[in-house]
């Protein structure tokens, strides 16, 4: 519903050194891709050596975090502008990873408020953990998690991505089921037509993200409200990450 092609976003986290970025993109073969959007985030000091790489693949360049506030005294952060000016369309915001070293949900609504204030594109990502899901608590905290998030969209018009990443799915080789995640994407569709608008709903994509490979993104993304992929593990190799768009064809 969301989009026409599907979205494939690779997060690199912490890996990755310049050297083994570049050979990553000496390995592609298939670049640029026509049937698919592709954004890579690289740690942040990556972003601007490999900006020109980017562009020759046809690949946007993305960033996996920003500060909540502009440019000022926070020593060891990088604010929204720049990541802008260094060519930044989309931002990563919220990922379990920095949800549980601390990162709160007004701290996720403001770095929407930045990322949207500089131009990009804001990424959300959702999810319950293994102990939330069996306690039955996966609604409540993916709500809780959406609604603050888009308390930092001012304007309807405003871009903004979904990313649903079941926490016990991370790394784990454990992938939802298509179905159970199909029934989370369209519950966090209907969340977002409550608090904005059908037509804001119906505009964002929402990616699933939780140990997807080639082998399971065509079953994937063939549901209705799953718009594409948030993928980890598999997008550090350039044979592995190609092998997710070709697979979409
Ligand atoms: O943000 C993507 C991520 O958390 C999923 O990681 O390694 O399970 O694909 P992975």
């Amino acid at each position: 519903i969301g989009r026409s092609k599907p979205l494939i976003v690779a997060n690199w986290k912490m890996n990755m050194t310049l050297q083994e970025a570049r050979e990553f993109f000496s390995g592609l073969t298939d670049a640029p891709y026509e049937h698919c959007e592709a954004v890579i985030c690289p740690p942040a000091p990556l972003l601007y050596p490999l900006k020109e790489l980017m562009q020759q693949a046809g690949i946007s360049l993305g960033a996996q975090n920003l500060h909540e506030k502009p440019k000022g005294a926070h020593t060891g952060e990088v604010h929204g502008e720049l990541l802008f000016e260094l060519g930044c369309s989309h931002v990563i915001i919220g990922h379990s990873e920095r949800r549980a070293a601390g990162e709160t949900d007004e701290q996720v609504a403001a770095k929407v408020h930045q990322a949207i204030g500089n131009s990009m594109i804001p990424i959300v990502c959702v999810g319950e953990t293994q102990l939330q899901r069996e306690l039955g608590l996966t609604k409540e905290v993916i709500r809780t998690q959406v609604e603050s998030a888009l308390a930092g969209v001012t304007e309807e018009r405003s871009p903004f991505i979904i990313a649903y990443e079941p926490v016990w799915a991370i790394g784990t080789g454990k992938t939802a089921q298509p179905s159970d995640a199909q029934d989370i994407h369209r519950e966090i569709r209907q969340m977002l037509a409550e608090k904005k608008s059908i037509g804001f709903a119906n505009r964002v994509p929402i990616l699933y993200g939780g140990s997807v490979s080639a082998s399971n993104i065509q079953e994937l993304c063939a549901r209705e409200d799953i718009d594409g992929a948030l993928v980890g593990g598999a997008s550090l190799q350039a044979h592995s990450f190609e092998a997710i768009l070709k697979a979409l064809r």
